[in-house]
């Protein structure tokens, strides 16, 4: 099987240092450290409200980084003219709302597909790697196959709530629907990646899918890294994940 790609997201930083509004902790200086660490990509969303990650962060992370960004945004003409100014590797297009505490759930492409096609085609023009997330539902993945998306994410959050409520009748029905897409997606030539509220408990499950070629983590990781740094933490997290993909 291939090696599973490890994308750091580094949002959960500027949360911390938003916080205070100072300068501390930098996001930027966590991603170079997460680099160095051996991420395969680093993760960053900037909401519309720029809760977390700030327009400055994303400046810095173009010039600093070696590793692909992936810069997670809505749907938003504001946000299409940032992506189109930096270009980065990939866009990783996700629902937002303003009331919500993190991406509850993942894009309604089949509602939205003229819109979406129209709003991804200039993004991939310009050399970025469209990603969609979106859960595993075969509409979904259809209608981001049929707008030209390259890329789905699958979202593991209802996953990984289910596994923290301890309800293992809903997580093993979640994981059969994300194995059954995973497979399904991959079979129309879509890459296949995975994320949202992944831990050490519940990454080797999805880890173990064939199809899926990257996993994006964030808020556990740097929960984690606050114990046990976040070389440690990370190097915990790709054990995990090399385990099952002998
Ligand atoms: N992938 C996507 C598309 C996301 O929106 C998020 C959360 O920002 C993640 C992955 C990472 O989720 P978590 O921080 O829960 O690990």
């Amino acid at each position: 099987m291939s090696k599973l790609r490890l994308g750091v997201n580094i949002d959960h930083v500027a949360t911390v240092r938003n916080a205070r509004g100072g300068s501390t902790p930098d996001p930027v200086r966590a991603a170079i450290l997460a680099q160095e660490f051996g991420a395969d990509g680093i993760t960053a969303h900037l909401r519309e409200d720029r809760r977390h990650i700030a327009d400055a962060d994303i400046d810095a992370l173009m010039d600093a980084l070696n590793v692909p960004l992936n810069f997670e945004m809505a749907a938003t003409d504001e946000m299409q003219k940032i992506a189109l100014r930096h270009k980065p590797h990939a866009v990783c297009i996700v629902p937002e709302k303003r009331e919500e505490r993190t991406t509850e759930g993942g894009l309604e492409v089949a509602r939205e597909e003229n819109q979406l096609a129209h709003f991804i085609a200039p993004l991939r023009e310009a050399g970025c790697r469209v990603s969609i997330f979106i859960a595993a539902d075969q509409r979904q993945i259809d209608a981001a196959h049929r707008i030209g998306a390259q890329v789905i994410e699958l979202h593991t959050g209802a996953f990984c709530d289910a596994h923290a409520e301890g309800d293992f009748a809903t997580r093993d029905a979640e994981l059969e629907k994300m194995r059954d897409m995973s497979t399904y997606a991959h079979s129309l030539g879509l890459e296949v990646h995975a994320g949202h509220g992944l831990t050490y408990d519940t990454v080797q499950p999805v880890a173990a899918f064939p199809e899926v070629m990257e996993l994006n983590i964030g808020h556990f990781l740097i929960g984690e890294a606050i114990f046990l740094g976040l070389g440690p933490a990370m190097a915990e997290m790709r054990r995990l994940m090399d385990e099952v993909r002998t």
